[in-house]
């Protein structure tokens, strides 16, 4: 939701600046710019900005024909919340005085109040961003220092920030801050880097300090320093990345979720690895941060997540149903944190996010901690707010993704949640039976997700026989009905068709309605506990006409009789169904996106790191 980069050091800062946007575009790709001070001395320092709607490449096209060189600047990708997502919208914005550039992510929320405070104190706005309003501020408190005047301005500012700031008239400084959307400082050889994510500023450095909400940092090429808005200094600590740079490139793949689909048998590799006994049958997690005896006490479990993640955070409660026999309830993040929710100390609260960045489930997490729940991350993105800010919790080690529409991170989500309920499990009593072949389970997903994988043009077969219908129904029961949600919303997202889950039983409840020829309806009918009671559903949408596409068991015969066209899984436990199902159906949403010429890896209107309410 909005990219921010800003370098400062001895090279050329553009370059820098484009090459950390174009990895940052996946956060928002509605119109990119880049403020940079041009000049070799006080006299003829110079603030230069170029900006431009649209995709990165018309920036691009843009700094070609007007180049601007200088050592230090600041760059932004945009996601549009206040004002049209077009060219005077577009960040950097500037003060009155046209000194001072400032980039964005977040929401002001009191810009309106302050943009009347400053118009009576003569300022003029040319945009309808509170962005501008924010840079008119730090204008306002303008005396000589920059980093005085921004923490002047963020201590009245109500909502959501981070930001980059530099001015001409203190030059070689770029100033950084935070609070509710992410800003980490690369510490370079003599350069500096700000950015909203690591995979920015990779290429340049792997030692990148965190900043927390409400801290600022000052970074010249000789340093920086942090402090709280209150100019307190605070001591960080360098930490270094793990991960390497092609993890985030295309490696071939004609889109980043292509080539993520196909990378899910090693990332469930790497969320079950080291983490499964094989000798007693159990879980073992580092950094948990709970005791056995603390999770012997919980009394009930509570899911806080958003989208996808609520998705998987589902399967993770059908699974902590029935393998720890504890009470389980999924909350939508954004409705949690505005209910009063009953939670206590027995509560076991379990927050999942794979950004670990999303506002809502952000907030959720620190309502639940507020009222006295142990609240624990499931998260991809390692050092991120909610990794941070939980009681203990679990890296998902998906690697980058990058892909707007999440799949390697819900079916690795879904794998460390398997993890986590066998540990669970166990602590209250689960029995040596069902924990092996839990484990078992697991360690064939794998293979088997491989052998779906090599029959993927059999998904684009069946995609191009579809890829023209608006609508879409997707049904299952049990451990699959999650699993059509996320088919649907994997759709819609992507190809903008319209989709809806729902469990297959509810369709006689309303949705039956819409069944007819032009109907296609994706039943998940795998071999499992609800297989019986989903095959009659299929026949009365088969009895109406409708088209079926049905994600089934290998070697089932049955199915293929009554569906128009079927993708067949391999065999597994009804709990890791999910990790298997959902693959096709990812599959075929890639293809309908691509036959219907949709940009497959930065859908319209979304992005992929939601860091506003
Ligand atoms: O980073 P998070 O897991 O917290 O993100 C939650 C949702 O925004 C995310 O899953 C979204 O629904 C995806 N676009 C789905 O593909």
């Amino acid at each position: 939701m909005c990219g921010i980069v800003g370098y400062t050091g001895p090279r050329d800062c553009l370059p820098i600046l484009i090459g950390g946007l174009e990895r940052l575009e996946y956060r928002g790709y509605d119109s990119a710019g880049v403020a940079v001070v041009t000049g070799d001395s006080p006299d003829d320092y110079s603030l230069e900005i170029r900006k431009e709607e649209g995709k990165l490449q018309g920036l691009k096209d843009l700094v070609e024909a007007q180049p601007v060189s200088g050592t230090f600047g600041i760059a932004h990708t945009r996601w549009a919340t206040h004002g049209a997502p077009n060219q005077i919208n577009a960040h950097p914005h500037t003060d009155e005085t046209d000194h001072i550039a400032l980039v964005h992510n977040g929401i002001i929320e009191n810009c309106d109040a302050l943009r009347e405070m400053l118009k009576t104190k003569g300022h003029t706005f040319h945009t309808e961003t509170d962005t501008e309003v924010l840079c008119h501020l730090v204008g306002e408190y303008w005396d000589g220092s920059l980093e005085k005047a921004v923490a002047a301005a963020l201590r009245i500012v109500e909502g959501a920030y981070g930001i980059a700031v530099i001015s001409d008239l203190d030059p070689g400084k770029i100033v950084g801050a935070r609070k509710g959307s992410p800003l980490v400082v690369g510490v370079g050889d003599g350069e500096y880097f700000v950015a909203s994510d690591v995979a920015a500023i990779l290429s340049h450095t792997n030692q990148v300090i965190y900043l927390a909400d409400e801290e600022m940092v000052v970074v010249t090429r000789r340093g920086f320093r942090t402090q709280t808005l209150n100019e307190i200094p605070i001591a960080k600590d360098v930490e270094e990345i793990t991960w390497e740079l092609s993890q985030a490139e295309k490696g071939g793949y004609e889109h980043f979720m292509l080539k993520e689909i196909f990378e899910q048998p090693r990332c469930i590799q790497n969320a079950i690895r080291g983490r499964l006994e094989d000798d007693g049958w159990r879980a073992h997690i580092g950094g948990l941060n709970i005791s056995d005896e603390e999770l012997a006490r919980v009394e009930r479990v509570v899911f806080l997540a958003c989208g996808t993640s609520w998705h998987a955070a589902m399967i993770g409660e059908y699974m902590i149903e029935e393998y720890c026999r504890l009470p389980v309830e999924v909350e939508y993040a954004s409705e949690f944190r505005y209910r009063d929710p009953v939670i206590d100390g027995k509560t076991l609260v379990l927050v999942i996010s794979q950004s670990g960045e999303t506002a809502d489930t952000l907030a959720a997490m620190r309502e639940a901690q507020r009222r006295g729940a142990m609240a624990l991350g499931i998260c991809n993105v390692v050092g991120s707010t909610i990794a941070r800010e939980a009681d203990g919790g679990m890296y998902i080690h998906a690697g980058p993704e990058i892909g707007v529409a999440s799949t390697k991170a819900f079916t690795s989500q879904v794998a460390t949640l398997a993890v986590l309920t066998l540990h669970l499990a166990r602590i209250h009593g689960l029995s040596d039976e069902p924990a092996r072949s839990l484990i078992h389970g697991l360690r064939r997903i794998p293979d088997q997700m491989e052998a779906i994988l090599a029959d993927a043009s059999h998904c684009r077969v069946v995609a191009e026989k579809y890829a023209h219908h608006a609508n879409c129904l997707y049904l299952g029961r049990g451990y699959n009905f999650p699993v059509a949600l996320e088919g649907a919303l994997k759709l819609k997202e992507i190809s903008y068709v319209h989709a809806e889950g729902y469990p297959a039983a509810e369709m006689k409840h309303g949705p039956i309605a819409l069944i007819d020829e032009n109907m296609p309806v994706v039943f998940i009918c795998t071999k499992d506990r609800a297989y019986d009671k989903i095959k009659s559903n299929m026949a009365e949408v088969k009895a109406r006409s409708g088209r079926i596409i049905a994600v089934a068991t290998e070697g089932d015969t049955h199915v293929e009789g009554i569906a128009d066209d079927v993708f067949y899984i391999p065999q597994t436990i009804d709990a890791l169904v999910p990790l298997l199902s959902v693959l096709p159906l990812q599959l075929y949403s890639y293809y309908v996106a691509v036959l219907r010429g949709c940009n497959v890896d930065q859908p319209r209107n979304l992005a992929k790191s939601v860091t506003v309410e």
